[in-house]
């Protein structure tokens, strides 16, 4: 695929001690967005960080704040996201995710943010297909969204190839992204079905050398 590949770092897996150090290292290493994962404890079993955070780390970075939305009642809280310096705001389609899918996505797009919409690995393809045309961004979770760490599912990989079939149909130029479990092995699969952004935590994060780390999620 002629695409370029982009890398957005996950900083629920910096060293939040030195968050402006890690910021400025995986910039210098060449990430093309900063990942800021939302959890309230209720949508997914965790709690990380929320707008103020996010404002901190646009004071940090000129590099794009990709914002993953994994709470309840996303339309409440996009416009503290937004003012806080989001570039783009992705929802989850899960009837538990409690909002009205369609007139957040408007929402957003309204702020003049990008759109984004993703899906858990339980929730089928078919849940996300009648908004494709109403987004900037497709995010297939590879893992169960709430924590770091966890194992890439390569089962999810039939849903990248829908979605680039589909890009491939519509002549869009919607973006699509994994979460979870990407390294070195795994971005190369999700690319192969057709991913163009690719977010990883752990990989990045706690490798040495994340100029390396980078380049090699590109896959060169
Ligand atoms: C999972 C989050 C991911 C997570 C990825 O709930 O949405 O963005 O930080 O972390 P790794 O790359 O460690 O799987
Ligand atoms: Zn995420």
């Amino acid at each position: 695929m002629s695409n370029r590949i982009l890398v957005a770092p996950s900083i629920l897996s910096a060293d939040f001690s030195r968050l402006a150090d890690e910021i400025r290292r995986v910039e210098e290493a060449g990430a093309d967005w900063i990942h800021c994962d939302i959890m309230d404890g209720h949508f997914v079993d965790n709690i990380s960080f929320g707008p103020a955070v996010v404002k901190t780390v646009r004071k940090l970075t000129t590099l794009p704040l990709d914002v993953h939305l994994m709470i309840k009642h996303a339309d409440h809280f996009v416009p503290r996201f937004v003012d806080a310096g989001a570039n783009s705001m992705t929802v989850h389609v899960e009837p538990e995710a409690e909002h009205d899918v369609g007139k957040t996505l408007r929402q957003i797009r309204a702020a003049h943010c990008r759109a984004g919409l993703t899906l858990n690995p339980a929730t089928p393809f078919q849940l996300i297909e009648p908004f494709l045309g109403q987004i900037d961004l497709l995010l297939v979770m590879t893992v169960h969204p709430g924590f770091g760490g966890q194992s890439f599912r390569a089962d999810q990989m039939g849903k990248v190839r829908r979605a680039h079939g589909w890009k491939t149909e519509n002549n869009s130029n919607i973006d699509i992204e994994v979460d979870g479990g990407i390294n070195r092995e795994t971005a190369r699969v999700a690319i192969e079905h057709g991913a163009n952004v690719l977010v990883a935590g752990t990989a990045i994060f706690k490798a040495r050398d994340y100029t390396a780390e980078i380049r090699a999620l590109r896959g060169k």
